[in-house]
């Protein structure tokens, strides 16, 4: 395997893209963590020095053990790794003094060729792309200059004998056009064969699965979402009955979603499943409250509740199941120091495993979403399962800005699944990342055949966006909307009037609360 050690790079994780898609797995670590024990015990196949923010002059810059550069296997740096290489081997670096390159540049080769860039250069120069102030400004002893540009004449450096190399740029970025070719030469000079595939993964997960859990017990909350659903999948394919899946219906589901999930768990992979349908619970509980924060943590509260009855009503477990991905768990380096503000609380169960003395199961702590999907795929989960939009833990309840009624739930129910309907029909449900209705709190008045109505406006939100953190709205033609608008109006009982949310995130959020 191999290692990615992070300086704290925005771009540290596109290197692990990379690395999967050739099929080479690796970790990243945050550099506070790599000390020589780490490195014996991790043995690396190779090792990559992630960009990150600091200058190598600064108090207490970040550096990885000098151990790094002893254990004899090839080392790559990349931008602030490339500093730090060149520091820790002998070499100068000297700060920005108007040598500073943000963005768009062209590196030429030098003389001598350099195996970690075959296939570069063919049609002379190449495109990257640079983000730094400091610069290496003399070669540590052993290294040679293999492509410069004209901000950069130390633009790639390399230290063959040793295998150690470097580049001032990033070439994990989409503007780095031959940078995957780069990661792949790299990956092959350390040996790799790229035979880490999905189908490999699954069996070396169900081995873990087998040995950590023995004959204990597992409890796993499936919220009907790709992630639960393909942990569960995993585990109970590892573990058979030992596992009990816990399915809360709070009430807050899409229009047949529960019946969906529960008969797909129950009928098609016979895994045994408590369906909790507790939506009376749950929406008597939110009457009357129309405070966006105090409706997630009513329902996040309850959920645990109900959750935690369930469990001792099976007579408690040892392990709950969790289907946490690598994203959620590679700690990243924060250079800017104190809390960040909460925009919302997010629902999720944590605290629980605590509270009910249970160790944790998260088969999918090494994977990406889309390796997530790739396995579910392996597993044999039905393609409209794995390819479903992302849907809130706290349900409808949070499109329903106000205080929700049963009343309401069924209308924006009706609504959505219209709305969603339409974007399958048109095809475009794999270009959207998110898409669904918010119903108003507002009544408006208009006019259906010849009588006058007073009835609900509903706003359709649908976004692409690559993590959810950041969202544009989906550009519709005007036909698709006008055609949508008019469906739900006819086919929903309940709104007379519908807009459409051109908010991008930021300012705006996805959901509506
Ligand atoms: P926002 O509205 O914050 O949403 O822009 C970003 C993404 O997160 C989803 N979301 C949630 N997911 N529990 C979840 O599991 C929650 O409490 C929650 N709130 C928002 C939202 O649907 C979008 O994909």
């Amino acid at each position: 395997r191999l290692l990615i050690i992070d300086f704290g790079s925005q771009v540290t994780q596109l290197i692990a893209r990379r690395l999967r898609e050739l099929n080479v797995y690796c970790e990243i670590h945050p550099f506070q963590n790599v000390t020589d024990a780490f490195l014996a015990d991790f043995a690396p196949r190779a090792v990559i020095l992630s960009g990150g923010p600091a200058s190598v002059f600064a108090d207490g810059a970040p550096m990885p053990p000098q151990s790094v550069f002893t254990l004899g296997v090839p080392v790559l740096g990349i931008c602030y790794g490339q500093q730090v290489m060149t520091h820790c081997l002998g070499g100068l670096v000297e700060r920005g003094h108007g040598t500073a390159e943000f963005g768009r540049a062209f590196v030429s080769p030098t003389s001598e060729a350099l195996t970690l860039l075959d296939g570069w250069f063919d049609l002379g120069r190449e495109q990257v792309w640079m983000s730094h102030g400091d610069h290496v400004s003399r070669l540590a002893p052993g290294f040679s200059v293999y492509g410069t540009s004209p901000h950069a004449p130390f633009a790639i450096t390399a230290d063959v004998a040793r295998q150690f190399y470097a580049v001032q740029f990033h070439p994990e970025v989409h503007h780095t056009p031959k940078g995957a070719q780069l990661y792949a030469n790299f990956v092959r000079l350390a040996g790799f064969k790229g035979d880490w595939t999905m189908d490999a993964y699954r069996e070396q997960a169900i081995a873990k699965i087998r040995e950590q859990v023995g004959d204990a017990r597992v409890i796993c909350g499936l919220s009907g979402g790709v992630d639960s659903s393909v942990a569960a999948v995993l585990i109970h394919e590892a573990i058979g009955d030992q596992l009990t899946c816990v399915y809360v219906d709070h009430g807050l589901m899409r229009l047949n979603e529960s019946e969906q999930v529960v008969g797909m768990f129950r009928d098609k992979y016979n895994i045994p499943l408590i369906h909790a349908d507790e939506s009376d619970l749950f929406i008597d509980a939110l009457e009357g409250v129309s405070d966006p924060e105090i409706k997630r943590k009513t329902i996040g509260r309850l959920f645990i509740e109900v959750f935690e009855k369930h469990a001792k009503s099976i007579g408690g477990a040892d392990f709950l199941a969790q289907g946490t991905l690598y994203p959620d768990v590679i700690e990243s380096v924060s250079f800017s120091g104190g809390p960040s503000v909460t925009i919302k609380s997010h629902h999720n169960v944590g605290g629980l495993p605590e509270k009910m003395g249970m160790k944790l199961v998260e088969p999918l702590r090494e994977l990406f979403k889309d390796e997530v999907r790739a396995l579910g795929r392996e597993l044999g989960l039905p393609e409209s399962f794995i390819g479903r939009h992302p849907f809130p833990g706290p349900g409808l309840a949070i499109r329903c800005p106000g205080e929700i009624t049963r009343e309401k739930l069924e209308i924006l129910r009706r609504a959505d699944a219209v709305f969603i309907d339409q974007i399958r029909k048109h095809g475009l449900y794999d270009d959207i990342w998110q898409a669904f209705v918010a119903l108003l709190p507002v009544r408006t008045v208009g006019v259906m055949g010849d009588g006058r109505t007073y009835d609900f406006a509903c706003a359709l939100r649908a976004v692409t966006s690559v993590d959810g953190m950041t969202a544009d709205y989906y550009p519709f033609s005007h036909d698709f909307l006008g055609e949508t608008a008019t469906r739900i109006i006819n086919e929903v009982p309940g709104i007379n009037r519908c807009t459409y949310d051109i908010t991008s995130k930021p300012p705006g959020t996805i959901e509506w609360e």
